[in-house]
């Protein structure tokens, strides 16, 4: 419990209060379901790891978020490589449709305003 209220109090500070798509799953629920498919192994919140963090993704493609929808389903579905650095996404084979499309509306919706 302390654990995830340290992550959600430091999110917090780095993230507007409201989040821009309103179908998007809470903070809680995206980052539970991230970690249960194992996205977190290679990616955190706001951070780079292995793969680019959220918040970095967001950023990117949160201005166009009807363009980012299929373009980010399918790189979770099959993979992708060569827009963020040498190291290639595996495909993620063990996230369904409803899934994938709730991850990438979670993190789109972690997208930073412009100060
Ligand atoms: C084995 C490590 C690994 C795992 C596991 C992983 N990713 Fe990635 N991911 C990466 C890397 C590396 C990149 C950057 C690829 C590139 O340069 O185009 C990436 C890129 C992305 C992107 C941006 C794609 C783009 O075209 O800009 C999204 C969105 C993403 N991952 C979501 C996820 C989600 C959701 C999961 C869990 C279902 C996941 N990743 C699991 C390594 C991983």
């Amino acid at each position: 419990m302390r654990l995830k209220t340290n992550l959600l109090s430091s999110l917090f500070a780095l993230m507007p209060l409201t989040v821009s798509a309103s179908e998007a799953l809470t903070f809680e629920q995206g980052n539970q379901l991230m970690r249960e498919k194992m996205c977190l192994g290679c990616h955190q919140i706001d951070k780079k790891r292995v793969g680019p963090a959220f918040v970095d993704i967001a950023n990117r493609y949160g201005g166009d978020s009807d363009a980012a929808m299929p373009m980010l389903l399918n790189v979770i579905k099959n993979g992708g490589r060569g827009k963020w650095g040498a190291v290639p996404m595996p495909a993620q084979t063990q996230v369904s449709d409803e899934q994938a499309r709730d991850m990438v509306l979670f993190i789109l919706s972690l997208q930073q305003k412009p100060q």
